[in-house]
């Protein structure tokens, strides 16, 4: 188990934004991503961290980099300690393997959201329109009798708009052509889509279905190129394929001994978020490794 990482204090270098998860600070032409071990539930991050959680975020991301790396360009530098600048070294024990090294991109502001499967916001606004008499959503026409978490006859791109309150609004491909133009939406559509494709169809073999994701691209010295972190679970809905039943909500592969937890307490999903039980803890901590070896065959 690696040393549990709550938050990170890098006097060096400006911190340029500390997220729900992730502490991110400004090296100049580059980002320095640090994956804590934090997490939220219900949008709320809890009091505990969950051990190896930073690091399994990164992992993967590095993992799905090299794997994509045909499909799309990244903005990764490096993640090895040693080729980090001299100051940040120090920081070693706090930093290995949580953390990566990114080109400053030039962001566009879009979130792109790819869905294979039907689920969460989605699948509520279809039981919404259905009761209205509709099976459209989002200009998008769905099979009268798609059932809850059901694959979708295609994939589905469904960009939002990124607003830095965390306030993100489904937009229509149109509306995103007005706000990112029309080069860059394209672009933003078929590499999310491609990206999507492929590590869908390589973790299906490995028993995790990845139900559906976000990304976010940038460009780099003029060159279209996938930021952010990629296909991790605090990114996607990844489902283990032996739990996966149509019709109903499928458990998280993460988050949900949190969740059934936190559902027990009765607790409002108002901060600040009870303390979770060491076994809760746990049981989330061996599910995020678990998807990382089965995704990755590393430990
Ligand atoms: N290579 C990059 N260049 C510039 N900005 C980037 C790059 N990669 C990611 N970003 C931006 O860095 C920010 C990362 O923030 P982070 O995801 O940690 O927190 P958040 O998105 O504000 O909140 P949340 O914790 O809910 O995700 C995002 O706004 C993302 O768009
Ligand atoms: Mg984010």
């Amino acid at each position: 188990m690696s040393e549990l990482v709550l938050t990170t204090d890098i006097k060096e270098y400006p911190l340029m934004r500390r997220g729900k998860v992730r502490d991110i600070y400004d090296l100049g032409d580059t980002l320095l991503f640090v994956a804590s071990d934090r997490i939220s539930a219900f949008d709320v991050v809890m009091p505990n961290g969950i051990p190896d959680k930073g690091r399994v975020l990164t992992q993967m991301s590095l993992f799905w980099f090299d794997f994509l790396k045909d499909v799309v360009a990244n903005h990764l530098v490096t993640a090895k300690i040693d080729e980090y600048p001299v100051k940040l070294r120090q920081y070693r024990s706090a930093l290995e393997g949580r953390s990566m090294i990114v080109v400053k991109a030039e962001r566009v502001d879009a979130e792109c959201i790819v869905r294979g499967y039907i689920s969460g916001s989605m699948w509520k606004e279809l039981v919404a329109a259905r009761k209205a008499g509709s099976n459209t959503v989002h200009g998008f026409d769905f099979p009268a009798t798609l059932q809850e978490s059901e694959k979708l006859p295609h994939t589905l791109f469904t960009p939002s708009s990124k607003n830095d309150d965390g306030h993100d609004e489904n937009i229509s491909y149109e509306q995103m052509v007005t706000i990112v133009g029309a080069e860059t939406a394209a672009l933003c559509r078929d590499k999310s889509l491609a990206v999507y494709q492929k590590a869908a169809d390589y973790a299906l073999t490995k028993g995790i279905i990845i139900a559906d994701t976000k990304f976010e691209f940038g460009y780099k010295n003029g060159v279209f190129t996938l930021i952010d972190e990629v296909l991790s679970p605090d990114s996607s809905r990844f489902w283990p394929v032996s739990e996966y039943r149509v019709g109903k909500g499928q458990s998280s592969f993460d988050k949900q001994p949190i969740r059934d937890w936190l559902e027990l307490t009765g607790w409002n999903k108002k901060p600040p978020a009870p303390v979770l039980p060491d076994e809760v803890v746990m049981a989330s901590s061996k599910r995020y490794l678990e998807a990382m070896r089965l995704l990755t065959g590393r430990g």
